[in-house]
């Protein structure tokens, strides 16, 4: 049997632990600046809950190991608030924050500026904590204002709240009964969190951190309020009768000195042009918060000021919820269109019911792919979330599914491109669908631009904003329109002189002469890039016969996959692409067939390069190819030589496990120059 002394010596241990504890609490969830490491933080953890387990006379529900969540409860008891739990009234714009300054005024009876103290308005959920010389007895929600929900053992699970109060030297004295009001939050980045793991486990997710933190508070497990990373930043005191301050700025000092968290961005505002800056601010500085805040609130810092202003249908006088521009807000789907962008990508947008978002009116939205839509279930006629945040382009954030009436409809992608009639592709393994179509009007811009590029037809002097002229004149239709410019019709574009038109028809005519492999790289066939254009091109030895090739012809071909075999077949389908290669031709533009020397050096040795050479990669593809070598694009057992140069990629480790081997750059020179 233990003593009476040691006893007391135990509980004096039990005591000072907790004290100890909660410091470290303090220090870590209140001020986030931790004064032990977490392995001493554990070692006197363990220690108290030893102790509390071999002596059950000592348990206190507020000791610090309680935090772990009690077990599950029934039910919520009710809990009526000694004083009610107010709500705001709002002002929308500057002008309703400056009417209501006058308001205040007026009831003051002064002229000169009121001083308020602005606050962020955070959007989680009010909660009452009630204290009891020095000790949390009760946590309930705001409810209905007048009565709550008992929460007291979740409440417990949150850190930066107080089980017991700080007696700090110097702090002001605790009165007997003491209300505190705040918000419950959970940081953006802990939601964030907290929904990957929920969709991994293929749990429901919650739609914002407010619905995680009510969520997780009204939870009849407390052990799972415990696990989820929840906040509170106090702001209001519920009976102000028996305080020791004459301002709400005070008050606010006051929680922080009995270890109460409260938001370090409150600010005491002299006169209401003072608040409205603020409130500026704080709207700027909005999305670099971890914590959602819909607005400021303003409140008269006077608690004299505030008794005598009073309050009017359950929202006081003195204070004011002065909004943030919404970046929320519901409106209707009115159609949902396939737009045809510059790649031949065509990207479903949604029309929406203009409505205001973030102080733009939005009236269309991206739906990006169809894997979007679907994920996103977005119907014609359905009720919608656009948000914007900040600069952010405005998007659907989801659906509000319990508007349906079931006359919604499902969007289906066309067959058949909405600019060009030609067919639209989707790739395999892509989310995109794509217009193939040569001269389709939503893409000519880019096809031009790829007709004429380096590799391609090599056509100098034909630059962006030349190319948006001549498809805006309407001068050209297609790539071999290029090749019925006249003179007279170029002199007449913006900074283009005779000189320069006489230039370009040059460089046209010189483009005639070309090869085979350019051109087919020209059309701009989806998955044809230059490697394998040349690889058709050899295979083929023409384009009529590249573009009477069947697929299974096409499938033949080493490198060509049934992916690329459905692109190339897709394209040449397209009638009004044949016409356009037919009109190239006769226009005169002449393809020769490109034979890789058969007798090179390295005829016969295939070549994959990774990493950085001395020297553009196309070029020792080109020296390579000159002395009948083949450069591929990826390593496989057929590959002869990995060329490995700086900061080589995942090729290398490819030809590591199939056992090609590997030359650097001097190796290879040495091979070509033999
Ligand atoms: S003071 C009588 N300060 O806004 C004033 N409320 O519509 C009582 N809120 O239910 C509230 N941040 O949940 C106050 N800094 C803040 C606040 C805040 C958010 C919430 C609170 C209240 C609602 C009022």
């Amino acid at each position: 049997m233990a003593s009476k002394g040691d006893k007391e010596k135990i509980r004096e241990e039990i005591e000072r632990l907790r004290r100890e504890i909660e410091y470290h609490n303090y220090r870590y969830y209140v001020l986030d600046s931790p004064v032990i490491s977490d392995a001493e933080y554990d070692r006197l953890f363990r220690r108290l809950q030893e102790l509390e387990q071999a002596h059950p006379e000592f348990f206190d529900p507020n000791s610090p190991t309680q935090r772990v969540g009690a077990p599950p409860a029934e039910k919520f008891e009710t809990v009526r608030h000694s004083v009610p739990m107010l709500s705001l009234s709002n002002a929308m714009s500057e002008q309703e924050f400056r009417e209501f300054d006058e308001r205040v005024r007026k009831g003051l009876g002064i002229t000169g500026p009121v001083t308020y103290v602005a606050e962020p308005k955070l959007d989680g959920l009010g909660v009452e904590l009630v204290y009891e010389h020095g000790e949390l007895v009760v946590a309930s929600t705001r409810g209905d204002g007048i009565f709550g929900e008992n929460v007291t053992a979740n409440v417990r699970t949150i850190r930066s709240i107080p089980l017991k109060l700080r007696r700090e030297r110097g702090a002001p004295p605790i009165p007997a009964r003491l209300e505190v009001r705040g918000e419950v939050i959970m940081p953006k980045s802990a939601f964030q969190k907290l929904n990957e793991q929920r969709a991994k486990a293929g749990e429901p997710l919650f739609a914002n951190p407010r619905n995680a933190a009510a969520g997780s508070l009204r939870q009849l497990d407390p052990r799972v309020t415990a696990s989820r990373p929840l906040d509170m930043f106090c702001y209001a005191p519920g009976d102000t009768t028996h305080l020791p301050f004459e301002t709400h700025w005070d008050f606010l000092e006051g929680l922080k000195a009995w270890g109460f968290k409260t938001n370090p961005l409150n600010r005491r505002c002299k006169g209401a042009e003072a608040v409205i800056a603020y409130h500026a601010e704080m709207e700027k500085r909005r999305a670099q918060l971890d914590y959602d805040v819909d607005g400021v609130v303003a409140k008269v810092d006077r608690f004299d000021d505030q008794r005598r202003l009073g309050e009017v249908s359950r929202s006081p006088r003195w204070a004011i919820a002065f909004k943030f521009k919404a970046q929320q807000a519901v409106t209707r789907v009115i159609d949902i269109i396939p737009s045809v962008g510059r790649t031949g990508i065509i990207t479903p947008v949604a029309q929406l019911e203009p409505v205001q978002v973030g102080g733009v009116t939005v009236s269309s939205a991206s739906l990006h792919n169809m894997d979007e839509i679907e994920r996103k279930d977005v119907r014609i006629g359905d009720y919608v979330i656009v948000e914007r945040a900040g600069d952010v382009i405005p998007y659907i954030a989801g659906v509000v599914t319990e508007r349906r009436t079931g006359k919604e409809r499902k969007f289906r992608m066309p067959a058949k491109c909405p600019a060009c009639g030609s067919p639209v592709v989707r790739e395999e393994g892509e989310v995109f669908y794509r217009c193939v179509g040569l001269s389709c009007p939503a893409k000519l811009r880019e096809s031009i631009r790829h007709f004429a590029s380096k590799h391609a037809l090599d056509i100098h002097g034909l630059g962006e904003k030349l190319v948006s002229q001549l498809v805006e004149k309407g001068l050209v239709h297609n790539v071999a329109d290029l090749y019925r410019l006249e003179r007279e019709q170029l002199a007449q574009l913006e900074r283009m002189g005779e000189k320069s038109a006489d230039n370009l028809l040059g460089q046209i005519e010189a483009s005639k002469n070309t090869t085979l492999a350019r051109l087919i790289y020209g059309l701009g066939i989806p998955h044809v890039g230059e490697h394998l254009a040349k690889v058709l091109a050899e295979h083929f030895g023409s384009i009529e016969r590249l573009e009477k090739a069947t697929e299974e012809e096409l499938l033949a071909v080493p490198e060509v996959g049934p992916e690329t075999a459905r692109e190339i077949r897709a394209f040449f389908s397209v009638p009004d692409n044949r016409t356009v290669i037919r009109r190239l031709l006769q226009a005169g533009v002449k393809p020769r067939l490109e034979r890789r020397p058969r007798a090179g050096r390295l005829a016969g040795k295939t070549f994959v390069i990774t990493g950085t050479l001395s020297r553009p990669r196309d070029e020792v593809a080109r020296d390579i190819e000159a002395a009948g070598g083949r450069v591929a694009s990826s390593v496989s057992k057929n590959t002869d030589y990995v060329v490995v140069g700086v900061e080589p990629g995942s090729k290398l480790d490819r030809a590591r496990e199939l056992g090609i081997p590997t030359i650097d750059e001097e190796e290879l020179e040495r091979m070509l120059k033999g």
